[in-house]
């Protein structure tokens, strides 16, 4: 007679199917083919194309789905475009409402909808059930309170107008929640494009959006591969792009939305850390492992794809992992006992299958539990792969698929090192039982989340992004909300002209005295130095430039910058950075009034120059450092306010929202004001912690290079500010290709912020420009505030197990 333990480890498992049948009638009362649905009604393709969804546990195809073409997404925006009018004059309490027919509605069918998303994705039907669909109806709920709050919580904002959207395979209807939810919340309407292997569940959100009655262009669907996409990218009618997806995908979008004013979020690829240090519970981190990467087949964004674990518990933790890996069961996605499902599509397969073996060829081990995968469909077996080398393929390129990295490390800072060598920046999770070292640990991870002895934990409160190639702006939570607004006032503002004219290059070499056109001898020398790592430069090249007064007459020179003079301040700058970032907030505040101070005893100083330039009066001028003086202030006060939030999510923890600068950030300043627009533009980052490197006004630079003055009595570190004058179009450009600049903003004319944005995705560095419109600097609702301190920053979110 067996003993109950012998019976529980040789317990079979029967089979527990879910039924498709529903889903099964619905397909075929469709004729399991699919059109689009646009301004409300089902339409058929312009091109009259159709192509296959296949069901990945079978590898048999399910439906036929429309391939939209450019007629196809004209109509879409067009409907989104008529609909726009009425949706976004709603109050926020009536979008409300149908926000929360939707959640409601989603909950009423979240038995099908679970269904069809395991028969198109492959996913098992416990993860739809469980995790996909609650966190539909969860975005949907929550977004429902934000539209209800939005007049409230986010005052002085509009809508930005019609969204395209495009999302992902692996969380379809998840994915499109992200999207949809906060974008019709804030009063867009939405052309959402679905990934062409998992369409279903989006066309039966459509259906849900008529059953409660949505008005007709809110939500426009077009089916369609990457060419639907691309003409949603490109469409001019559009106002602003989300995309979830490959960072490559990205890049092209972030290239063609170049110079268009659209606005564009990206939540791209990852290869996230998941630590192990050696006081942490290893059946835990076990079980965590399984969540981090063989949930969904491990073809998540965030997925826990690099195990680095302490070098004292390595070997224990590969032991149980093989054990545990062992138990995993395989098979088909309605089986409600299956932990592993099938990957989406045969491309996905061969690219798992291939990334592995080249991890082989570069001295990887990889094992496999003893099992084999059903023979039909498209399945890979959880993989280990150890003897990993971080510079290895496998140890950087995102595989997207069931296959984890594992390397070791021998203290908590060389953690930190190998959590960071990566170019990607989305999530990494953290197990020790030690909170010291957890939370030591948090802040120097370069993600945007940090996951506490906790993973893969999403919830519709809190905000979810990239730092670096990973992406930008967040999805969830208040944070996500900016996505979907604007300030108000853009609406009116007019085009940027008549810039006051560069100071003008010659050939000459700098300080050569061939001045004089004021008469009377030269100065000794009046070419302003620039200013990089707190001292005094010459420019690497010695051309200058001539600054003219009001009145045509030289003023004064400056260097005319270079490659190499941002170069030297780009690592000045990088020097500076990290402890600027871990300054307190006290400190950098004590900093800025100290600055405010010292330009406030030097006033009237700033004010003959700002006359000699710019030709105001004499109290224009002095207006204009007053109001720098009031802005310095106003930083000031906003350096120990600009608080994070505490999100509660509704899980056993609270995520901790924390702005945290971006690091090196290049700000090109508007031309004029000279001396407002330099403090408007460059003191809210360094407010935040970030050190930057900034261009002056090319026209009036002397008001800058005067300040470099002011910095050094007030103690602000060197490196922290770095001015490098010259010509904006010559200098833009470096800075915005420059890899190790984080973050870069540009008030120039519209061509110039065009270039930046285009040159951008060396690094996909976030870029902020005034899409070449005029900026009011002396209104303080335009020159000043939140959203100033909003672009200086991103919201890293940190979940902390909390009333566990
Ligand atoms: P993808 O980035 O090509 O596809 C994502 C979406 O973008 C789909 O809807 C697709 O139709 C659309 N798209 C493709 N080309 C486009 C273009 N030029 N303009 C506009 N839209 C376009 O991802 P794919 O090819 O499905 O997967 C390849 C790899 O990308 C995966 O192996 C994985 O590494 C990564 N990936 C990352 C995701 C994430 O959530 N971060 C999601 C999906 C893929």
């Amino acid at each position: 007679m067996p003993d109950v333990t012998e019976i529980f480890e040789t317990l079979e498992y029967g089979p527990a199917p879910e039924s498709p049948s529903r889903v099964t009638k619905w397909l075929e009362a469709h004729d399991s083919r699919f059109g689009l649905y646009v301004g409300g009604e089902w339409r058929e393709p312009r091109g009259g194309e159709h192509f296959a969804a296949a069901n990945p546990a079978t590898g048999r195809d399910i439906a036929r789905i429309a391939q939209a073409n450019a007629a196809d997404v004209d109509a879409a925006v067009a409907a989104a475009r008529d609909a726009f009018a009425h949706w976004s004059a709603r109050s926020g309490h009536e979008r409300a409402r149908y926000l929360y027919a939707i959640a409601r509605g989603i909950q009423k069918h979240a038995r099908f909808f679970s269904v069809l998303e395991s028969l198109d994705n492959g996913k098992p039907i416990r993860e739809s059930r469980d995790i996909d669909i609650p966190l539909v109806a969860r975005h949907f709920y929550h977004h429902g309170g934000w539209a209800q709050l939005a007049g409230t919580e986010l005052g002085g904002q509009v809508p930005v107008g019609v969204v395209g959207q495009i999302i992902p395979w692996n969380f379809p209807l998840l994915m499109l929640a992200w999207k949809i939810a906060p974008a019709i919340a804030m009063g867009n309407t939405v052309v959402l494009k679905p990934a062409e292997y998992t369409s279903l569940t989006a066309l039966r959100f459509a259906e849900l959006c008529d059953e409660i009655g949505l008005p007709a262009g809110v939500v426009n669907i077009v089916t369609g591969d990457g060419r639907t996409g691309a003409l949603l990218v490109e469409h001019e009618d559009v106002d602003k792009i989300a995309f979830t997806g490959s960072t490559e995908v990205g890049r092209k979008i972030r290239e063609a939305t170049a110079g268009s004013g659209k606005k564009l979020s990206l939540e791209l690829g990852g290869k996230s850390p998941f630590v192990v240090y050696e006081d942490a519970d290893l059946d835990s981190v076990v079980e965590g492992v399984v969540d981090a990467i063989w949930f969904n087949q491990g073809q998540v964004c965030c997925a826990g794809s690099r195990i680095l674990v302490q070098e004292g518990v390595a070997d224990r933790l590969v032991e149980k992992l093989k054990a545990r890996m062992e138990t995993l069961r395989i098979g088909d996605p309605l089986d409600k006992a299956v932990d592993i499902g099938a990957i989406v599509a045969p491309v996905q397969l061969e690219r798992i299958r291939s990334l592995v073996e080249e991890g082989e060829k570069e001295g990887a081990t990889p094992w496999q539990p003893s099992w084999s995968c059903p023979e039909e469909g498209w399945f890979y077996p959880p993989t280990l792969l150890t003897d990993v080398e971080p510079a290895s393929t496998v140890a950087r390129v995102e595989i997207f698929g069931p296959v984890v990295a594992l390397m070791t490390f021998r203290t908590p800072d060389e953690s930190v090192e190998l959590a960071n060598d990566t170019r990607y920046g989305l999530a990494a999770s953290l197990w020790t039982e030690n909170i010291n070292l957890a939370l030591d640990i948090a802040p120097r991870v370069q993600a945007g989340t940090v996951w506490i002895n906790c993973t893969n934990m999403f919830d519709a409160a809190s905000g979810f992004g990239g730092y670096r190639e990973s992406g930008y702006g967040r999805e969830g939570g208040l944070e996500g909300l900016w996505e979907y607004v604007k300030p108000a006032w853009t609406a009116g503002a007019p085009a940027l002209s008549d810039e006051p004219a560069a100071a003008s290059g010659d050939e000459d070499p700098a300080g050569d005295g061939a001045g004089g056109d004021n008469g009377g001898p030269p100065p000794i020398d009046r070419t302003a130095k620039m200013y990089v790592g707190g001292k005094q430069a010459r420019p690497d090249a010695t051309y200058s430039l001539h600054v003219a007064g009001a009145d045509g007459r030289r003023i004064g020179e400056v260097g005319r910058g270079n490659r190499k003079d941002l170069r030297n301040a780009v690592e000045a700058a990088h020097g500076a950075a990290g402890k600027w970032a871990n300054a307190t907030a006290h400190n950098r505040a004590q900093v800025l009034f100290y600055l405010a101070e010292n330009l406030s005893a030097r006033a009237d100083e700033f004010a003959d120059r700002i006359q000699a330039m710019a030709g105001v009066t004499a109290s224009e001028a002095a207006d204009e450092v007053e109001r720098s003086i009031r802005r310095l202030f106003a930083y000031a006060a906003w350096a120990d306010k600009w608080d994070g939030r505490v999100h509660h999510t509704p899980f056993r923890n609270v995520t901790l929202a924390m702005p945290e600068p971006l690091g090196v950030m290049g700000v090109v300043c508007p031309t004029a004001p000279s001396l407002l627009g330099f403090v408007s533009t460059v003191i809210p980052p360094v407010c935040m912690g970030n050190a930057v490197v900034a261009v002056p006004s090319q026209a009036w630079p002397l008001a800058a290079t005067d300040f470099y003055q002011v910095l050094d009595t007030s103690d602000v570190p060197g490196g922290v500010i770095n001015i490098v004058t010259g010509l904006r179009d010559e200098l833009a450009p470096v800075l915005a290709a420059h890899d190790d600049v984080a973050g870069m903003w540009y008030f120039g004319p519209a061509d110039g912020g065009a270039e930046v944005e285009r040159l951008s995705t060396g690094n996909m560095k976030r870029t902020w420009t005034n899409d070449g419109k005029a900026r009011d600097w002396t209104d303080d609702a335009q020159g000043e505030g939140e959203e100033f301190l909003r672009e200086a920053t991103h919201v890293k979110n940190i979940w902390v197990p909390y009333g566990a």
